[in-house]
């Protein structure tokens, strides 16, 4: 069997908002404690959906120190940058031969971030998800924390373990280099784990605070519409005073969310940053008005996001340690990448 090892990695495109933090960024932290993790900053996946970026590398470092400053420990871990690491994409290349064009002409994220001129997206935004597969199990990582929205990637990512498993079953055999492993009803000798997702949590989606049926999004044009994890209190204040709601009050139970969005997310904040759960919330705040429960939540939030942003700008202010950080973790990170694209050279044969 597979070693539990848990990786994600997370984008340097944009300010990191709430959404980030609450679905992933947050999770990162928890599941240091009792798992050998990986953490990156996906620099090659920001040139996907836009090639040419003002400063690249002060974003990888802003992510990077916000990974640091949320309690990401990288000595007991590795935190480093995808570009830093040549195997993510010698491995895409091979999973680009695994992986079908059918498979990722139904990835609904393409589908939103191609737009309607889809034949003028990039071929590496057609392919990201080959890149995410490889991003993964090129550590042979078995866990990946990650927000809901990444769910149909998680499923692409374990096809193409499975037929990569499939289709070399014989040479993985014969170079000596897998494991015993069980897909479905099958009972195979593979190379690659199946990936699990690690999704859960009181708030996998954070939605944007001016409509409550679009995630928070980096790309949302409205900057009302997400809390920036460098937002100072009276921006966070700010934005949740203006947050969408409807004219009823909280609720006192969960059924009392349906079909109300709005009041749904932001019970699902505070509960998340208050490591609650949305019925506890409700049995605190029900029958409430949000004029009474915005300052509450405006307030919850600043407590928990100024040591954040204070420390990354601390951490930002002079680059060499952050530099370091990612230096050594790229390091390490190519040490044992390198050990499994050897496996890999092995089984297709070059
Ligand atoms: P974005 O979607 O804003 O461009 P990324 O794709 O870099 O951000 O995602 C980084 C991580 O944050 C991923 O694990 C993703 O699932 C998570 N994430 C992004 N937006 C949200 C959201 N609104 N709610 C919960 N998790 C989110
Ligand atoms: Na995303």
């Amino acid at each position: 069997t597979f070693k539990p090892l848990v990786f994600s990695g997370v984008q340097p495109t944009g300010n990191l908002h709430l959404g980030n933090y609450l679905g992933a960024i947050r999770k990162f932290v928890a599941l240091q404690e009792n798992n050998d993790c990986i953490y990156c900053v996906v620099d090659l996946h920001a040139i996907t959906a836009q090639l040419v970026h003002d400063d690249l590398r002060g974003q990888i470092r802003s992510i990077a120190a916000a990974f640091i400053a949320s309690g990401i420990d990288p000595k007991k871990h590795i935190v480093f940058n995808q570009s830093a690491v040549p195997q993510h994409a010698e491995l895409a290349w091979i999973f680009n031969c695994v992986a079908r064009i059918g498979w990722m002409n139904r990835m609904t994220q393409f589908k939103d971030k191609a737009g309607k001129d889809r034949e003028n997206a990039s071929l590496g935004l057609l392919a990201y998800p080959s890149l995410m597969a490889a991003d993964i199990l090129v550590y042979r990582a078995t866990h990946v924390p990650v927000g809901d929205d990444q769910k149909q990637h998680l499923e692409l990512a374990r096809d193409i373990a499975q037929k990569f498993n499939i289709d070399f079953q014989e040479k993985i055999r014969a170079t000596g280099t897998g494991v015993d492993m069980v897909v479905g009803e099958e009972k195979i000798h593979g190379y690659f784990p199946l990936v699990e997702p690690l999704i859960d949590g009181p708030a996998p989606r954070v939605m944007s605070l001016r409509d409550g049926t679009k995630k928070m999004s980096k790309s949302d044009p409205s900057d009302l519409s997400r809390i920036n994890l460098m937002d100072d209190a009276d921006d966070i204040a700010r934005k949740i005073r203006k947050a969408k709601t409807d004219p009823e009050g909280l609720p006192g139970e969960i059924e009392g969310l349906k079909d109300r969005p709005e009041a749904d997310n932001l019970v699902g904040i505070y509960a998340a940053l208050a490591d609650r759960t949305k019925a506890d919330v409700l049995a605190e705040f029900g029958g409430q008005q949000f004029s009474v429960f915005k300052p509450a939540l405006a307030d919850l939030a600043v407590h928990v996001l100024s040591p954040i942003s204070g420390e990354m700008r601390r951490l930002l202010d002079d680059t060499s340690h952050i530099d370091a950080i990612l230096r050594d973790g790229g390091e390490r990170a190519r040490a044992r990448a390198g050990k499994v694209m050897a496996d890999v050279f092995d089984i297709v044969g070059f």
